[in-house]
């Protein structure tokens, strides 16, 4: 039987002719996010990959997209109905409720990584099984915590290198502000209900708003003159929006208000934003967030002010091939063993051990063909040194130690070999990488 991976789905390999599928990159991505995210004073939470499905459909709404069409849904053997997470917030805020975390103190800034699942139609930058980095603070409800989001978002992308984004800002209001729009907004668009598009003209009543981000060009004609949500803003929404703006010119964050950008999650008040990536087709959105006052009562718990981002890892990885920036390959093994019979292959795997118990990396070859075939693997493998062992060797108890990338070798009795690559494993520059 030939298997293949479901649709949308994706392997990530040690090696592979297309680098954003490299396990070395993601690691690299990974990496830089923690660090940021320990910059930035968030602590990382895990939580599963399912979840009951009810929460999402409170959480994110269940008129959504995500809701209604995307989600991975299954009943186990219990009967419950689950889902795979399409998203990581609903899951954050489910546990900090259940494990009180708010017990701890008053303000919480947690921050994640992991496989998201959306049912879509698969395109270039869209998969069924996609990842994300994030981070959600809960109980600062100042628009200066939406700033330090927004920068932290952006400052993830600077230290990758990327280049070429732009940030969209927008306030979508409080409730009383939504629907004060949302009935001028219907009726600026009844004139042309028969010229929107099908999805469209279902959103009109279920999630007006969302007919805003339509991606149909002729409902993006029609909505050239629609009325601004930013026009129908609460003063208090006004005020926090406007306090965004100036906190972000105060830090040197260059953005654009949109008020086009609703998002497609329904837990958002005030603040929205996407950042997105000039060099992406379509699905240019890097990343994308907003504020969530209420989102923990959906939930049942105590009112708290909530806010957060999350971001594709694929489409960085893809964007930072697009604007040529290096991927990391894999760490180098430091010394790779090749044996060349039977006496040698003993004495080797000894050795070898030894190195690797002292912390060092260390390769053999436990199957020598041909030498050649040895030292092409060491060096896929990025080796820096590499010991050929023979019955010479293991006679004279003197071994050559090859420098592999400056082409030169050094000879070295047996017994002094761990403590001189000790030494120069100490000295690399391979270790701290
Ligand atoms: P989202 O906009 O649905 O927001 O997703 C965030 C990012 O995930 C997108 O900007 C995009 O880069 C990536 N993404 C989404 N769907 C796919 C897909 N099918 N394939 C590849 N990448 C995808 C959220 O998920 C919110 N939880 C963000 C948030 C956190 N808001 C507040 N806190």
């Amino acid at each position: 039987m030939h298997y293949q991976i479901p649709k949308g789905l994706f392997d990530i390999l040690p090696y592979t002719d297309e680098p954003w599928r490299l396990t070395s990159a993601w690691q690299h991505l990974e990496k830089v996010f923690h660090k940021v995210a320990l910059d930035y004073g968030f602590q990382e939470i895990r939580t599963p990959i399912f979840e009951h499905t009810d929460l999402f459909a409170r959480g994110v709404g269940a008129t959504s997209d995500i809701v209604s069409k995307e989600m991975y849904t299954f009943r186990d053997k219990g009967e419950r109905l689950l889902s795979l997470r399409p998203e990581g917030t609903s899951s954050v805020l489910r546990a900090f409720i259940e494990n009180n975390l708010g017990s701890y103190g008053n303000i919480h800034k947690l921050y994640y990584v992991g496989p998201m699942f959306r049912y879509d139609r698969p395109q270039a930058g869209r998969y069924r099984q996609f990842h994300q980095v994030g981070a959600e603070v809960l109980g600062v409800p100042s628009a200066e915590q939406d700033a330090e989001i927004i920068d932290m978002l952006l400052e993830f992308f600077v230290r990758l290198g990327i280049k070429n984004t732009t940030i969209y800002i927008n306030s979508i209001g409080d409730i009383e502000s939504r629907e004060a729009f949302r009935k001028a907004f219907h009726s600026f668009l009844t004139p042309f209900i028969p010229k929107l598009s099908k999805e469209s003209q279902s959103r009109l009543e279920k999630n007006p708003l969302r007919i805003l981000d339509s991606k149909d060009p002729e409902d993006q004609a029609l909505l050239k003159n629609a009325p601004s949500i930013l026009d129908f803003l609460s003063p208090l929404c006004k005020d926090h929006f406007q306090k965004l703006c100036s906190s972000l010119d105060r830090i040197h964050i260059p953005y654009q208000i949109n008020p086009k950008i609703v998002r497609g999650l329904d837990y958002y008040n005030k603040t929205v934003f996407e950042i997105a990536s000039s060099d992406l087709g379509a699905q240019n959105a890097l990343g994308g967030g907003g504020r969530y006052d209420d989102f923990t009562s959906l939930f049942g718990g105590p009112p708290l002010p909530g806010t957060g981002f999350s971001a594709g890892m694929e489409r960085i990885l893809q964007t930072m091939l697009k604007q040529n920036l290096p991927l990391p390959t894999c760490k180098p093994i430091f010394v790779f063993l090749i044996p060349l019979g039977e006496r040698a292959k003993e004495a080797a795997f000894s050795l070898t051990t030894q190195i690797r118990h002292l912390g060092i990396p260390a390769e053999i070859d436990l199957e020598v063909k041909k030498l050649q075939t040895s030292l092409q693997r060491a060096n896929r493998l990025h080796a820096c040194f590499a010991i050929i062992i023979g019955d010479r060797e293991i006679e004279t108890k003197i071994l050559r130690l090859k420098n592999m990338h400056q082409c030169s070798e050094e000879e070295i009795s047996w017994e002094h070999l761990t403590p001189l690559l000790q030494n120069k494993w100490k000295e690399s520059h391979v270790q701290r990488m």
